[in-house]
């Protein structure tokens, strides 16, 4: 489990743009979370018939997968039948806790989209999200949180990356000695949850902008909730070379982002930037 987790989300991540058009399609028209559903494997006519698709593009659907280890098949009487690889069912089925749709989701509308922009990007010498998303292309954050659906689906898309990825990063460092740790743009506050649960003594103050904060406290659980503290605030615009970033912080002071933890010195206080 731990080198599927190690080597598959790259694996996913580093299709050239045709094969990720098929994992996208793949997950999207829900042919993983219906084989998983199945009590046996299917054949291309069924699938067809249960997704409402056609039964010609589902079956090049389905064989493009097995070529990319997303489907197995075996023939049986004549009939391809397929069914989930292991790599699958633990990160594109939906009911897996493991499942990484929201975050293909995002990256399919947001990111690769800007890949049909290339050649203009190549000429202008900008990213291309004016052209894409109708939004300033200064701004990433803009871009990426163009709609509040966009922004949850961000959120959602991070909270999936961390329910694999926040383990192995956090325990790369040794956290145990602060008590308390500040996440600045800490989005939906999934490093935090994987913080709290690793480090059962720290406590983490998240700090991001007041409409993502909102959406976090709206859309997601935490079971240490007690431990896991939202901070509101703009981040202004300079490179953070300190530990404690003073001149980092834009609209909220430190003692704001330590609010509620009151007798903290700063070398308490340590910061996991984005
Ligand atoms: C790439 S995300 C990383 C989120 C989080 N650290 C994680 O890995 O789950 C960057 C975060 O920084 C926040 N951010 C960007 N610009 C900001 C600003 N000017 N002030 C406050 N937060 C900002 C965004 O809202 C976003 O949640």
């Amino acid at each position: 489990a731990r080198s599927l987790t190690r080597d598959s989300i790259p694996r996913l991540q580093d299709h050239a743009p045709g094969q990720r058009q098929v994992l996208f399609a793949a997950c999207e028209l829900g042919v993983f979370d219906l084989l998983a559903e199945a009590p046996e494997p299917l054949g291309a006519a069924a699938v067809a018939a249960r997704l409402g698709t056609s039964s010609h593009g589902t079956e090049l659907l389905l064989d493009t997968c097995v070529s990319l280890k997303l489907l197995q098949v075996e023939t049986k009487t004549g009939k391809a039948l397929y069914q989930n690889t292991e790599l699958s069912s633990t990160y594109l089925v939906r009911a897996s806790p493991k499942c990484q749709g929201n975050m293909l989701r995002y990256l399919a509308r947001t990111t690769y989209l800007c890949w049909g922009h290339l050649t203009q990007a190549v000429r202008d010498g900008r990213n291309q999200y004016l052209e894409a998303f109708g939004v300033p292309s200064d701004q990433l954050f803009s871009a990426i949180y163009r709609s509040e659906d966009e922004r949850l689906q961000f959120m959602r898309g991070l909270q999936d990356v961390w329910s694999v990825s926040g383990r192995p990063v956090l325990g790369a460092f040794d956290l145990s000695p602060f008590p308390l740790i500040c996440d600045v743009g800490g989005c939906s506050g999934a490093l935090a949850k994987e913080c709290t649960s690793l480090y059962p003594a720290c406590r983490v103050a998240v700090f991001d902008t007041p409409e993502v904060v909102q959406t976090a406290e709206k859309h997601f659980s935490f079971p240490e909730a007690a431990r896991i503290s939202f901070c509101a605030g703009g981040l202004r615009r300079c490179s953070m070379h300190g530990v404690w970033p003073k001149s980092f912080l834009g609209s909220a002071k430190p003692e704001e982002v330590s609010r509620g933890h009151p007798g903290l010195r700063t070398p308490d206080l340590s910061i996991c930037g984005h």
